[in-house]
């Protein structure tokens, strides 16, 4: 019983952590590409490329079903995958949707037609890639009207985050915050919709304010994912062993993972 976890590096330990919390059951096996991030300051082309080459790989670890919890290939390759590549008998499901079902007060598979909801003034923060993909906003159009969305890059804060650069990621919080308030000046709640941002949630929080909802990605996808699981059983896979793989040096991936999760993480090379 093994569900992969994709992420281009360490961002996806915050899913990881939350999905093996909510189903301690299931053994999780986590691939990041820390070789090949950042992700999102890379083409669609080339992030298509990666991205199935590390889910390919969680299929060999007997992984049948595989999250991407990076939202930079679920924005700019998922749709993509599932429609030409992901073979019979196999899923690969992104991070988007749970998140976005939560914002417009959506319950799982409600597919019924957008409609207004309560938070009308969103600021999304993300890789430039899943900015300029503009998935975010797609996905919200089915769901929602009358959302104003203003969506701010944040260039160099998945490498400071990679890093374990602190001091340089919470500067870099703070510049891009005050940039999306100078043209956003009163969001009502705010996405952080890349799975390395969670890392920084407290500087987040403390550069918008208290008044401003920070939604983060971890607990809504290992909810979104309890639920699929129950309905689709079968999709747990035949690979039993948890497993930290990374096409990065392993020593120095570890050391970092250990850092963010306050635990004992031991990758080995992919
Ligand atoms: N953590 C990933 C995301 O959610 C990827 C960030 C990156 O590699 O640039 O977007």
């Amino acid at each position: 019983m093994a569900v992969g976890v994709f992420d281009s590096g360490l961002g996806g330990l915050t899913v990881l952590d939350a999905v093996a919390r909510r189903l301690p059951e299931v053994a999780f096996v986590y691939f990041g590409d820390n070789a090949h991030a950042p992700y999102g300051v890379r083409d669609a082309e080339d992030i298509f490329q990666l991205t199935c080459a590390g889910v390919e790989r969680l299929w060999d670890e007997g992984c049948d079903l595989v999250i991407l919890a990076c939202n930079t290939a679920s924005a700019a390759a998922l749709r993509r995958m599932q429609e030409t590549w992901v073979p019979e008998g196999k899923r690969v499901l992104g991070v988007f949707v749970p998140l976005i079902e939560a914002l417009t007060e959506r319950q799982w598979g409600d597919n019924s037609p957008p409609r207004e909801v309560a938070v009308k003034h969103v600021a999304l923060f993300a890789t430039p890639a899943t900015v300029s993909s503009r998935a975010f906003q797609r996905e919200l159009a089915f769901r929602a009207i009358g959302v104003d969305v203003e969506a701010q890059p944040c260039g160099g804060l998945v490498d400071a985050i990679e890093e374990g650069d602190e001091l340089l990621a919470e500067a870099l919080v703070r510049s891009h915050v005050e940039a999306l308030k100078r043209r956003m000046p009163k969001p009502e709640a705010a996405v952080l919709g890349c799975t390395h941002y969670p890392l920084m949630a407290k500087a987040f929080q403390d550069a918008l304010g208290p008044e401003v909802r920070v939604f983060s990605q971890a607990d809504l996808v290992a909810e979104s994912l309890a639920d699929y699981l129950a309905r689709r059983p079968g999709f747990t896979g035949s690979g039993r062993e948890p497993k930290f793989l990374t096409t990065g040096e392993p020593a120095r991936v570890s050391d970092k993972a250990t850092q963010f999760l306050r635990r004992r993480i031991a990758f080995e090379a992919a």
